[in-house]
């Protein structure tokens, strides 16, 4: 069978021991669209992705992935994704190169040398393409990772925190490289702690808390549920930042002040002092 979503979950728990992680996940991930999943360390992200990536097996609930059930249909779920982890799955005793040839070979493909040699000049690694991918930066083994896991063409892709650690610009070039493969697209569930990040790639954002997802929406959508603070010179929108922490604490709101004291100087001024 076949649904117009990529990834769907409802109901999914899953408890390690008696501790519960997930207490109900309910989301939907649109063929084609990034997915952003915002939540605190520990608040159960690598769980999930784990589950709808089969490595782990839920506990209760329900999960398919591009139409195949996670549990009952693990081969074909696995057929049609690929799983950045959180910490790069390179083998640093390999060159760049090696790494890639070594997945196409893995995956049965043809000209295994050709599609590596793709994909490093796609992730501008063709000058490193020769040496030990542990001498690679942290921004290089993190695209390097993310190359491999494009080898074969799966149509969802999982990144879980694909930039931690990475410095502004390394992060900027994997930014680059989801919204280059969310325009061909390809399905992407990212999970992150950068709030930036949600805002700058996912279609939609969802609020992990507590075992389930609180919050789900555009990040339009997500801002008119927190309306803007309003002070009496100064109009603030509140930043996904804002939203994210209010949500989390439980109402313990912390709108950002505004930048300067009200004083004589007119809103349109001052507004436009602060972009
Ligand atoms: N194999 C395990 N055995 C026991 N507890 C686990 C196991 N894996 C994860 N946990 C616990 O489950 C909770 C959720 O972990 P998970 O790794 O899914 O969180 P996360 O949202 O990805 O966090 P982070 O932002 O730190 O990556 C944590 O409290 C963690 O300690
Ligand atoms: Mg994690």
């Amino acid at each position: 069978m076949t649904t117009r979503h990529a990834i769907e979950t409802s109901g999914l728990t899953k408890s390690y021991g008696d501790h519960e992680v997930l207490r109900g996940v309910d989301l939907t991930v649109p063929a084609g669209t990034v997915y952003a999943l915002l939540g605190s360390n520990g608040a159960g992200k690598t769980t999930a992705v784990r589950i709808l990536s089969t490595l782990l097996k839920a506990d209760g609930g329900a999960a398919t992935v591009n139409g195949h059930d996670v549990a009952s249909q693990a081969d074909e779920v696995r057929e049609s994704i690929s799983l950045t982890g959180q910490f790069a799955a390179v083998d640093e005793v390999l060159t760049g190169r090696e790494n890639l040839v070594l997945v196409a070979e893995l995956r049965h493909l043809k000209e295994p040398g050709r599609i590596a040699d793709e994909l490093l000049a796609q992730f501008a690694l063709t000058e490193a393409a020769g040496q030990r991918a542990a001498t690679y930066s942290g921004g290089m083994r993190r695209r390097l990772d993310i190359a491999m896991s494009l080898i074969g063409h799966p149509p969802v892709l999982f990144l879980d925190e694909p930039t931690t650690g990475l410095d502004p610009q390394s992060r900027n070039e994997v930014w680059r490289t989801v919204r280059q493969l969310a325009g061909q697209g390809t399905t992407v569930l990212l999970t992150t702690q950068y709030l930036e990040e949600a805002e700058q790639l996912a279609d939609r954002i969802g609020i992990l808390h507590e075992g389930r997802i609180i919050v789900e929406g555009t990040l339009a959508e997500l801002k008119q549920i927190f309306p803007p603070a309003t002070v009496e010179y100064v109009e603030k929108q509140p930043s996904l930042e804002d939203i994210f922490l209010a949500i989390v604490h439980d109402g313990a709101t912390t709108q950002a002040a505004p930048t300067e004291p009200a004083t004589t100087d007119s809103a349109a001024t001052t507004e436009g002092a602060q972009r």
